[in-house]
């Protein structure tokens, strides 16, 4: 089957069709994929059969590779893959990170270069009578800059979000208790604190920030996570950044993934951010692998183009 992208009624999240992730892939095909994914920022490969070597040969083909901070949840023969899964093993332990990313983010925002982006592959998917679980939501964090009203705007450009670990463990500790039935469970709850003792506990980056390939300007933002912006007195940082999320959060700018086995979903850390919505429990099974590229220091929008490679 020949090249082609199917578009998607959102303005990420669009299916690449005829490419077999398993085979090398031309250079002149890659290209097209790779201007795909900069372009739009999240790209879906459905209905693809390739083993952990297949994903990382592929991935590669990005550029270098960052491992997940806490080895025990990469795969052991493979450790450049890290397992999202809510699946125990023979002996009792999870495979993988059963709570990954269940709220609006950006991978890895606590290193100062954080990840190019991310590949999601689902080897299985929940589903019960005929329903699918664990879909992911993705937001065009470049699609709601350019739809800034201009006071949001001038409120953001040229500033810097202080970003806490500490007050993102309380955001989302407080979030599964205001859910009826709890989005986490209590051991969920203590592997989350647990992660974030890894974590730098506080690190600043752009609110807006350049795409380091493309120069378009993105919004960096996660949820919970940012405790203040840099020279703003509190109590209007706190303002803004609500207008912030309930700008980002609108559905014109959404894209929603309903999960396949054989999917392959890669994502743009700096022109989107995404959830995981954690809708399903054992018995039913999920299990993902996740390569992540490497990513660069995030350029502020005043830096310019010259600043792009
Ligand atoms: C992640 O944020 O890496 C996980 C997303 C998902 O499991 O849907």
């Amino acid at each position: 089957m020949s090249f082609f992208i199917r578009f998607a009624d959102a303005p990420l999240g669009h299916e690449i069709v005829g490419v077999d992730l398993s085979h090398e892939i031309p250079d002149e095909q890659f290209a097209q994929i790779q201007d795909a994914y900069d372009r739009y920022g999240v790209i879906v490969f459905r209905g693809q059969r390739i083993t952990p070597d297949q994903q990382i040969a592929f991935s590669r083909r990005f550029g270098p590779l960052d491992r997940y901070i806490l080895e025990r949840y990469n795969l052991k023969t493979h450790p450049e893959i890290f397992v999202v899964s809510n699946i125990l093993g023979d002996d009792g332990q999870p495979i993988g990170l059963g709570d990954a990313g269940r709220y609006w983010h950006t991978d890895m925002w606590s290193i100062p270069a954080p990840p190019r982006g991310s590949l999601l592959y689902a080897l299985e998917v929940p589903e019960k009578d005929g329903r699918v679980y664990g879909d992911t939501f993705f937001c065009s964090t470049q699609a709601a800059y350019d739809g800034l009203p201009p006071d949001l705007r001038r409120a953001i450009e040229g500033r810097q979000a202080l970003y806490s670990t500490r007050r993102l463990v309380d955001f989302r500790v407080a979030a599964a208790q205001a859910q009826s039935g709890g989005a986490l469970t209590q051991a969920e709850i203590e592997g989350m604190k647990e992660r974030s003792k890894n974590m730098l506990q506080e690190i600043t980056h752009p609110l807006v920030r350049l795409h380091p390939r493309t120069g378009r300007k993105c919004i960096y933002y996660s949820e919970g996570a940012i405790s203040g912006i840099v020279d703003v007195p509190q109590a209007e940082a706190e303002q803004i950044l609500e207008a912030l999320r309930r700008h980002l959060l609108q559905p014109e700018f959404i894209y929603r993934h309903r999960w396949a086995a054989g999917d392959l979903v890669m994502w743009d850390n700096c022109s989107c951010i995404h959830k995981a919505t954690g809708d399903f429990d054992l018995p039913l099974r999920r299990r993902m692998h996740r390569t992540t590229l490497r990513g660069t220091v995030p350029i502020p929008s005043a830096a310019g183009a010259a600043a792009v490679q």
